[in-house]
């Protein structure tokens, strides 16, 4: 395929890329521009049908910079849904992870497109381990925070950007007004793909982290230097290594993603339809 990220691309920056991945969306999409954004990861999937109308929907290959996703459960679409009141959302069902060795560039370039496509809130979403004994499988938590563990950046040069508040009080806070019982935590990006080990875990519980997982805070910090204001979400799909008796398989966690699939859809859809029209920074 020519338009796999990084390769093929080289001669263009992010921004460039970014900006012709946005027209071409406009373009089959018929959407001239987008207001929010959603990254749908594992348990995430179905909510896109329950936002609104779908309008369109383009095979992540066809957009200049995309890969189809490598990870079965992982649909290589972006889809472009029409909210009741007008707005229209992009579900972008084509994550591209760290683990998969294409560059922190490929990991964000859906956000960067998101951003160019008009889009002024990202909400991101993923499926994680647990680390709080709280979070359960199956539940869904809001990420108040995160720890990068990735050792990257999507940031290139001298780009100092404020992370403080990176994971929006305020769209968090509606995200609970819809849901009292949703709880938050600091979620922790490991590199992958493996999973943790139970020392990595409770590493990760003692430096500050409830949450772990594979994705997320690189393209948030990506969301921020775009603009956007972020949500992020994670639904829990086991209890992290060590946490549990039990051993860790990829299949599990597929599974406590499925299963999960209605309640995230219909949180989800709550939330969409009520979030902000402007981002507050
Ligand atoms: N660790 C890292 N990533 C994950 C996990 C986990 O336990 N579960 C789902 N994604």
């Amino acid at each position: 395929m020519s338009n796999s990220s990084g390769q093929g691309h080289a001669d263009r920056s992010p921004a460039d890329l970014a900006a012709e991945a946005a027209s071409t969306i406009a373009e089959l999409s018929g959407v001239e521009q987008h207001d929010i954004a959603l990254t749908l990861g594992s348990g995430w999937g179905r909510a896109a049908e329950q936002i609104g109308e779908v309008v369109a929907q383009i095979p992540a290959d066809q957009v200049p910079g995309f890969r189809s996703s490598a990870v079965v459960g992982h649909s290589g679409l972006l889809t472009s849904i029409r909210l009741a009141d007008g707005r229209h959302a992009l579900v972008i069902g084509a994550r591209t992870h760290f683990y998969e060795g294409h560059g922190v560039r490929a990991v964000v370039h859906g956000v960067r497109t998101a951003a160019a496509t008009g889009a002024r809130i990202m909400v991101l979403t993923n499926g994680a381990g647990g680390v709080d004994p709280r979070f359960t499988p199956g539940m869904p938590v809001l990420i108040s925070d995160h720890i990068n563990l990735t050792a990257a950046s999507p940031l290139e040069g001298a780009t100092f950007v404020d992370l403080t508040d990176l994971y929006s009080p305020r769209l968090r806070m509606l995200a609970r007004t819809i849901d009292p019982q949703l709880h938050e935590g600091v979620y922790v990006q490991f590199p992958g793909p493996h999973y943790e080990t139970p020392a990595e875990v409770r590493y990760a519980g003692i430096i500050g982290g409830q949450i772990v997982g594979m994705s997320t805070a690189l393209e948030a910090i990506a969301a921020r230097e775009a603009g956007m204001e972020v949500l992020g979400l994670s639904l829990i799909t086991n209890a992290a290594a060590g946490i549990s008796e039990s051993a860790l398989s990829h299949e599990e966690v597929l599974q406590a993603g499925r299963d999960a699939e209605p309640r995230l859809a219909a949180l989800l859809a709550d939330i969409v339809p009520q979030l902000p029209e402007r981002a507050e920074r």
